[in-house]
């Protein structure tokens, strides 16, 4: 059942290209219309709603704060993403022009079933985006779109999470769709890059090799930082909580642009540091002030380790191991940016002698508050 691999986790880091595959499969015809009928939210409802909350927890919300860029982006509909158990302490300002976005791999979380209720209370629509048929939160929420990355069973979600963007993005574009944010062709193009994803996932588990030797090199680390910026944010924010939770380090995710606000203090000599390179492509000037970010904690004796779209050769230089990725649209790159990071902690722990599929203290669905 484990599909010939040690574990779990390694099945379902296989199984991505699949996953996000199987998500985008059927729900757009062949001139790039979206069609989500299974919604059971009428286009009506969606063209109304002002405002988007994401409620998750772990890695789902991270997923969520992916989502955010790519929406508000797409539709100019402002996203708020929060964690399920922040929400409905708070006092939160939501009414029936909110659409609440609940994401959970399982649909049985507490806290984002206890937020869900609260947000339905105060007259909100509530979308679940879940990959567990019939489950509690898409059974309760107005209208589903499921993730089909099939069963997730190892702790640590890894297709679940590539899924959950995937069905996001879905999402953003059937919003500007409906409300004529953007031209059916623009709406198409984004379709047809997504398309290619799955290839692309693949290409880069098919050239792990040098990513899963560093992670049995680094075995003994006792403390890890990941920098990304943008949607890559997320990205390395998702990089540290899979290596606390795998293999029990110390590990920390920063928007890099926050690193001379603080956490440049922690740099040292030999402190490993994993760098999510926005594209060189991109439209502003991001991906330069990521890399003279790079370059700030090399100076300072960090060992850089640098995730990168293919051919960025202005990271070279700063970079002591590089991992490269395919070219994609910025908005899509987690898809791929988050492969290298899985692997590194899968293959890690499994070194340490850990059970990557049953870490420690763990759950693999959080039914309590
Ligand atoms: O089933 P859910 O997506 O609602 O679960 C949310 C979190 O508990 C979950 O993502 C958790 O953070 C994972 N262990 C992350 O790998």
């Amino acid at each position: 059942e484990k599909g010939g691999y040690d574990s779990f986790m390694e099945k379902e880091i296989n199984d991505q290209p699949q996953a996000v595959a199987d998500t985008l499969l059927g729900r757009s015809d062949a001139d790039g219309r979206l069609t989500l009928d299974e919604l059971r939210v009428s286009p009506e409802e969606l063209k109304s709603i002002n405002k988007i909350m994401v409620l998750a927890c772990g890695t789902s919300a991270y997923a969520g704060q992916v989502a955010k860029y790519a929406i508000e982006h797409w539709c100019r509909i402002p996203v708020e993403v929060e964690l399920s158990h922040e929400f409905r302490y708070r006092d939160p300002i939501v009414d029936s022009n909110t659409l609440i976005v609940a994401i959970s791999q399982s649909g049985e979380t507490m806290d984002t079933l206890m937020a869900v209720r609260y947000a339905k209370e105060q007259g909100a629509k509530v979308l679940a985006i879940c990959n567990t048929n019939g489950s509690t939160i898409p059974r309760e929420a107005d209208a589903v779109l499921y993730t089909h990355a099939g069963p997730e069973i190892a702790v640590a979600s890894t297709k679940a999470f590539l899924a959950q963007i995937t069905a996001t993005y879905l999402l953003g574009l059937y919003l500007a769709q409906i409300r004529g944010n953007k031209f059916q062709g623009e709406i198409k193009d984004i379709l047809a890059d997504l398309a290619k994803v799955p290839a692309k996932i693949q290409q880069v588990l098919d050239s792990a090799e040098d990513i899963k030797e560093l992670g049995k090199l680094m075995a003994d680390t006792s403390s890890v930082l990941f920098l990304g910026r943008h949607v890559g944010f997320p990205v390395a924010m998702e990089g540290a909580l899979k290596l606390k939770e795998l293999a029990y380090i110390h590990a920390e995710g920063f928007a890099a642009g926050e690193l001379k606000h603080g956490p440049i203090a922690l740099i040292e000599e030999g402190q490993p540091v994993f760098v999510v390179v926005p594209s060189p492509r991109g439209r502003d000037s991001l991906h330069a002030k990521v890399v003279s970010n790079i370059q700030e904690i090399r100076a300072r004796g960090a060992k850089t380790i640098v995730i990168a779209e293919e051919g960025d050769d202005a990271v070279k230089a700063y970079a002591e191991h590089i991992f490269y990725v395919p070219e994609t649209p910025t908005l899509l790159a987690p898809l791929l940016t988050t492969v290298p990071l899985q692997i590194f902690a899968c293959v890690l722990a499994t070194a340490k002698g850990y059970d990557v599929d049953q870490p420690r203290n763990l759950a693999k669905s959080v039914t309590v508050e």
